[in-house]
């Protein structure tokens, strides 16, 4: 189960198709009739293919499919061009399918659409580029995910794809849907898109594994097909009956007399002969007993030509406006624990996402053409951040990442090497640093230094207020790009943050200081450091253990002397909302040996906890509460591996509570999984809302599923979804949402209560694939995770306005870089430019700037959004207008302009879906746009809808 769900594994399969044979003409696409699939594979995955190519080349019917382009584009580098060319024929003969082509099969649970979208664009461009439109992908091949989010039935239906196909399931949705026939179906992927988000979805019959016994790889112990009748081993008899068998057992839970078969499973072809000998000799005796009456035909195949198949039957299929979240493999093995697994893993990933996209913005904006899908490929290894691989996995996965981000430092150089010089030629460059270790307040490079400056990157197209942290150990006074001093606080860094393992900075000290920042640009921030006679002293008040109140103009947050968090009140609509608790507990992990569903064990994937109910983390806690014209904040410390900062900064309109957990402590042998509760006084009724991978949301119910009747076995675990971005309760007059800054996994078990997981440290494999405990350390000791929640309290009507922003936002952060300048200020400002902006006018807010990126000279690719659903907002979910080149104000004129599919692989007006009915006779046709190059550069988006275009200037 690891595999799909880290790049480093490729999937083929090998699929068979059933039914009436069609004598197929050749070349790729729907008219192919046999097809192969493939399966999965890793570290030898050069191998396979070597291997499969040449089983491909010895019979023209036999048939492979190929997923994931990561390994792929490794393999391809490598090899001759005649290989090259042998390898094109195949493809274009459609014996060498590309399924999904993604970089990897991403995960669903927990990954980010922009990661989603992204990772798709750079396999769909690298097939695009070398194969052409045969290799065009159709399908989405998501065999091993552990659970199926609505969104990305979407999103793949606006990449152009055909249908999806996957593995897992619910065991009772599975069982309620063989029963019932109704395993493959259209799923309506959006609430607010129209058909084009609609996409033919098929659940496969043993997730990827062939029938039983019928396993032919070299690793596998299957009878092999024997057919030497001289021999006393022959076995062609019960080997084909017993086949025949497993097909008419498979067929009865399918609505169609094609059946799919998966033939192939993980790490396996690296000596493909093996299988195909036998899938050859298998083919063969099957077919022969048509003669005598056998309904059965066997032959290589397809997804695609599958899918094909099923099209043409004619039937009507039901339809499905849910998800498949979560799921469970057995009544106690739930996957819901791989929402949270590894949550620092999965913060870094999200950030990493942010740096990508600032540089790519900065790449194009700055025109310096630095586009590499190499350079980029790196960062974008990342999509699948479930947390399920051995701890050396996810090492390398952290430094990939890592490696990607510097190699985007050196292009955001580049590009301010550009922006920043009043005059080219004449100001020296200067390098610009990340720090990444900034939410521990530690920079090391600029501590002690006389001057430096902060330059913040706005990647939104909207202007944001923006709170800096900037660590130090002396006091500076800090400039704007007016010049003008700007007002900040200089407060002590609180004891846990310095106490974190791992931090070596000297810094006791951090400047909070309020930032406007000008849409798609950057504003620069010049310190200078005071002497000491110069210091002013600002007023800041702090106290201990004693009740407060932190307040602004739009909200107030009372605590009492003991910290406890008692009522938050909306000043400006008049609402408050008293919580019986809020803070953290902990679960005890279920340990087990797995050898029943009774004694599955909490581990990276599931999360089963042994008791209902979890324990406070500790009885009593220590509040200190420092108040500021800037900030006021409450420093909540449980005990000594869990406290909470809650921030309220001047004007915001959300309540920012920092979480710092760890080292959990395991020394009593008790895996321990880590949740924070806001327990209020909302009558949810049972009912909360997750989203979706960053977009739409979905409502849940306590213990219930939309489309079958559901036995719970699970109280709490079979309560999770995944939360991607934010999740909420609301009653008639109030909506309390929290937003996360990762993917954590969490539900509202109890009425008004939201419960979140945010970090879990245990001592037991869950025996799905990883092989050891996810007991994560670092420095030493238990990894101390840090991250934030921010919490909404408005009405349900005025809601959207402020998740929808405050979500973009969160994902899409200004990107600080600084650099240590040896000018004083007067010549500074001589010679740089301190504030830029990309743009001229202002944007419509429901609008966000997805992608942002140069292709080639004068060529951009660009997806613009309204991310907002239908009826959330009176004023900002109408459909919106804006003009492109608005966008490029600063870069020309727009001369040609090409919208394309999702994907960016395929002009929209190309674009040819298969189209299907429902048992409702709603047809899922999509009337295909005429024009392939606009005329006109202004866009119109609706409700929660991404456009992608090409465009030259
Ligand atoms: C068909 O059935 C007949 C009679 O049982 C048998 O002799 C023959 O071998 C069978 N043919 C095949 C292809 O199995
Ligand atoms: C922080 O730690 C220092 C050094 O151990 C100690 O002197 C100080 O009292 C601590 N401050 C608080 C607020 O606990
Ligand atoms: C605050 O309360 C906590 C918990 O009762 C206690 O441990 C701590 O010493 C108190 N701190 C002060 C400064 O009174
Ligand atoms: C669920 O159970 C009820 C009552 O037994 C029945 O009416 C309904 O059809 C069932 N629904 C499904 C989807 O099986
Ligand atoms: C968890 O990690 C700690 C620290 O490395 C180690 O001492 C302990 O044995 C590990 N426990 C398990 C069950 O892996």
């Amino acid at each position: 189960m690891y595999i799909s769900n880290y790049c480093a594994i490729l999937l083929l399969i090998v699929a068979l198709c059933f039914g009436v044979s069609q004598k197929s003409p050749n070349g790729c696409g729907y008219d192919v009739n046999s097809e192969p699939r493939n399966d999965i594979q890793h570290a030898c995955v050069q191998y396979i293919l070597d291997s499969v190519i040449q089983a491909l080349l010895k019979n023209p019917e036999r048939r492979f499919i190929y997923v994931e382009m990561a390994f792929f584009w490794r393999w391809w580098n490598e090899q001759s061009d005649d290989v090259r060319e042998t390898v094109k024929e195949l493809v274009n003969d459609g014996r060498l399918e590309f399924i999904s082509g993604g970089w990897c099969m991403n995960d669903e649970g927990i990954t980010h659409y922009n990661s989603i979208i992204d990772q798709h664009s750079l396999g769909a461009e690298f097939l695009r580029d070398q194969f052409g439109e045969c290799a065009r992908p159709k399908i989405g091949w998501q065999i091993d995910p552990f659970g199926h989010s609505r969104e990305v039935a979407s999103l793949f239906a606006q990449m152009g794809f055909d249908g999806l196909f996957f593995g897992r399931v619910d065991y009772q949705d599975y069982q309620y849907r063989t029963m019932t026939k109704t395993m493959e179906m259209v799923w309506k992927g959006s609430a607010n898109l129209n058909r084009e988000s609609w996409l033919f979805t098929g659940v496969l019959p043993r997730v990827y594994e062939p029938p039983d016994s019928f396993c032919f790889d070299q690793f596998c112990n299957d009878q092999p097909v024997m057919d030497d009748s001289s021999l006393h081993d022959y076995n062609v008899p019960e080997r084909v009956q017993a086949f025949i068998n497993a097909a008419h057992d498979q067929a009865r839970g399918y609505a169609t007399n094609h059946i799919i078969m998966t033939m192939g499973s993980d790490f396996q072809y690296e000596y493909a002969n093996v299988w195909f000998k036998n899938l050859d000799k298998l083919i063969k005796y099957v077919n022969a007993q048509q003669v005598n009456g056998s309904d059965v035909n066997v032959f290589y195949s397809t997804p695609s030509c599958y899918l094909y198949a099923l099209n043409k039957a004619g039937l009507t299929w039901p339809s499905k406006t849910d998800d498949f979240f979560p799921i469970a493999q057995n009544p106690h093995g739930f996957w819901t624990g791989y929402f949270t697994s590894r949550a620092a893993l999965k913060r870094y990933e999200r950030y990493s996402n942010n740096i990508l996209q600032a540089t790519r913005q900065l790449n194009a904006l700055s025109e310096i053409n630095l586009r590499s899908s190499e350079a980029m490929g790196v960062a974008q290894h990342h999509d699948a951040v479930s947390g399920t691989e051995k701890q050396h996995v996810a090492d390398d996965y952290a430094q990939r990442l890592s490696q990607g981000i510097d190699i985007a430092t050196d292009v955001i150089n580049s590009s301010y090497a550009k922006l920043l010089p009043k005059e080219s030629g004449l100001a020296p460059p200067l390098v610009q640093f990340l720090c990444h270790y900034s939410n521990i307040s530690e920079c090391l490079p600029i501590e002690g230094q006389i001057r430096f400056t902060l330059t913040l990157w706005n990647p939104t197209i909207h202007p944001v207020t923006y709170y800096a942290r900037v660590p130090a150990i002396m006091q500076y006074s800090i400039r704007d790009p007016t010049g003008s001093i700007v007002p900040s606080e200089f407060l002590p860094i609180p004891n846990i943050t310095k106490n974190i393992p791992g931090r070596t900075s000297s810094a006791n000290y951090q400047h909070i200081f309020k930032t406007s920042l000008p849409a798609l640009g950057f504003n620069t921030y010049y310190f200078e450091m005071i002497h000491d006679e110069k210091i002013e002293k600002k007023k800041v008040m702090m106290t201990q253990n004693e009740t407060c109140t932190l307040e602004n103009e739009h909200l107030r947050i009372e605590f009492d002397d003991q910290g406890n968090l008692h009522q938050i009140t909306n000043l400006e609509k008049g609402i408050a909302t008293s919580f019986t608790t809020q803070g953290f507990y902990w679960y005890t992990g279920f340990p087990g040996n797995n050898s029943r569903s009774e004694f599955q064990a909490s581990g990276a994937y599931f999360f089963r906890p042994l008791m209902p109910d979890p324990q406070p983390v500790s009885t009593m806690r220590s509040i200190t509460c420092t108040k500021t014209e800037t900030v006021q904040s409450a420093l909540i410390i449980f005990n000594n591996w869990a406290s909470q900062e809650v921030n309220l900064f001047q004007g915001s309109v959300a309540v920012e509570f920092e979480w710092t957990i760890g080292p959990i402590p395991i020394d009593d042998y008790i895996g321990k999984e880590i949740v924070v509760r806001y327990d209020t006084d909302i009558q949810s009724k049972s009912t909360y809302y997750t989203d979706a991978n960053g977009r739409e949301v979905l409502e849940r119910k306590v213990d219930y599923r939309p489309t079958w009747n559901y036995t719970v076995n699970e109280n709490i675990s079979g309560n999770y979804y995944p939360i991607s971005s934010r999740i909420w309760i609301k009653d008639e007059q109030r909506q309390l949402t929290v937003l996360t800054d990762r993917s954590e996994g969490g539900g509202s078990i109890h009425d008004g209560s939201i419960e979140i997981m945010v970090h879990r440290r245990l001592l037991y494999d869950d025996n799905e694939g990883v092989g050891e405990p996810l007991n994560e350390t670092a420095f030493g000791t238990g990894l101390v995770v840090r991250g934030k929640h921010f919490l909404i309290l408005e009405p349900p009507e005025n809601s959207a306005l402020i998740h929808r922003v405050g979500a973009q936002q969160l994902f899409m952060n200004p990107i600080a870089t600084y650099a240590l300048p040896q000018n004083s200020y007067a010549d500074y400002e001589s010679l740089y430019r301190q504030t830029w902006s990309a743009l001229s006018d202002s944007m419509p807010l429901n609008v966000h700037l997805l992608t942002f990126d140069q292709l080639g000279p004068k060529q951009f690719l660009i997806r613009i959004e309204h991310y907002f659903e239908l009826n959330e907002d009176e004023i900002y979910s109408q459909s919106v207008q804006i003009d492109l080149q608005d966008l490029f104000k600063s870069l020309g004129t727009i001369t040609d302009l090409i919208e394309l599919t999702l994907g960016a692989n395929l002009p929209l007006s190309q674009l040819h879906r298969l189209d299907w009915m429902t048992n409702n006779n709603e047809s899922s046709h999509v009337e295909t746009t005429q024009q392939t190059h606009l005329k006109d550069t202004m866009v119109m988006l609706n409700p929660m809808q991404i456009k992608t275009f090409q465009v030259t200037l």
